[in-house]
């Protein structure tokens, strides 16, 4: 068997559903960085390590590379319209919504508010793989959210639907 074409692939791809993450650092200038991304995974539970896969020719791409830390917020479900706007080049991507982003004196990477969940990360490997780059990062905190996630299935977004109420309490 043999890979078709591209199209085939992108097609297999959107069978598998998935969550939906905004991936954020600031640069030394203290300007901030941010992309969407379906990409992340789990890793490694010892040490607590996670991925995201960047594009190469992303914007942010360099900034990510040059990045001591950075946080990926696991996305809940009313927050389509962030999802939408950081898939977006060239526009004031942290402006329209609420981040966190520590004090002057304590600053962390951007942490969005109503997440379902945020992961600070510290920047632990970059591997060139095709026309991404695999961000590897190792956890060094988290804040749970309460709300149900946001999914990306099929090239658009869902929101889950329990058999029974107790289920999603
Ligand atoms: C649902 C969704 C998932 C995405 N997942 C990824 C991803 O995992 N990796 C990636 O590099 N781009 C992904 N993108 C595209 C980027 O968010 C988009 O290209 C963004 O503009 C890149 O940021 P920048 O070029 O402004 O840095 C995704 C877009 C959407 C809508």
């Amino acid at each position: 068997m043999t890979l078709q074409d591209n199209q085939t692939f992108r097609d297999a791809l959107a069978t598998f559903p998935s969550g939906v993450t905004i991936v954020s650092t600031t640069d030394a200038e203290g300007r901030h960085w941010g992309f969407t991304a379906s990409s992340f995974s789990s890793v490694s539970m010892n040490p607590p390590l996670v991925l995201v896969c960047l594009a190469n020719a992303a914007e942010s791409h360099p900034a990510f590379l040059q990045a001591s830390r950075f946080a990926i917020n696991i996305l809940s479900q009313d927050q389509k319209d962030v999802a939408m706007h950081f898939a977006r080049k060239g526009v004031d991507k942290f402006g329209p919504h609420e981040f966190r982003y520590g004090t002057p004196d304590d600053p962390h990477p951007p942490m969005l508010a109503g997440s379902a969940a945020s992961l600070l990360c510290s920047a632990r490997d970059a591997h060139p793989a095709g026309d991404h780059t695999v961000l590897i990062g190792e956890v060094e905190a988290v804040e749970l959210g309460n709300a149900p996630p946001l999914v990306y299935y099929n090239r658009g977004f869902r929101e889950l639907v329990s058999d029974t109420e107790e289920a999603l309490s």
